[in-house]
């Protein structure tokens, strides 16, 4: 099983941008601890970082065929990028968006989200601690899907 982990822009400025809204943690930092996690659950995991949204876009469809999960936060593009939306929807991989701060709290431009309709789900608000949430959440889809192919493979029988 193998959950691909895709920033966006300025998330590589963690821990020096705006701490009254993201925190003092490093990009770095958060990376550790999801790779302890994937690790204790056997799970392979690899990390992406890009200020370009076309290279975001790419990354996204490099997963097709390679990874089961997508964990993004797109940043500044959630509001804006129809073309990491259509990404997020061609390669049909289970992806769950996190996002650092509340952004329903926030300016009224953070409310429009092109990302949410095609995720299996949103984890907003909740800090750095979101993108563990995001983990918990993507093993428990994959714990599903693979119940559900076995289940699948039983009555095939
Ligand atoms: C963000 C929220 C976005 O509105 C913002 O542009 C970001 C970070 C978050 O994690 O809270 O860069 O995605």
């Amino acid at each position: 099983m193998k959950i691909v982990v895709i920033q966006g822009p300025n998330l590589n400025m963690l821990g020096v941008r705006e701490t009254n809204i993201y925190g003092p943690m490093k990009l770095e930092q958060i990376h550790a601890q999801m790779k302890e996690v994937a690790e204790q659950n056997g799970a392979e995991i690899e990390f992406f970082q890009s200020n370009l949204e076309g290279e975001l876009v790419d990354k996204i469809q490099e997963c097709y065929g390679e990874a089961n999960g997508i964990i993004i936060n797109a940043a500044a593009y959630t509001h804006t990028s129809i073309a990491i939306r259509d990404a997020i929807s061609s390669v049909a991989i289970p992806t769950i968006e996190v996002h650092i701060s509340n952004i329903h709290r926030r300016e009224e431009f953070r409310k429009e989200n092109m990302i949410a309709p095609v995720c299996a789900s949103s984890v907003v608000g909740f800090g750095p601690f979101g993108y563990h949430l995001a983990m918990m959440g993507m093993l428990q889809i994959m714990n599903e899907l693979k119940a559900a192919q076995e289940a699948q493979a039983r009555q095939a029988k």
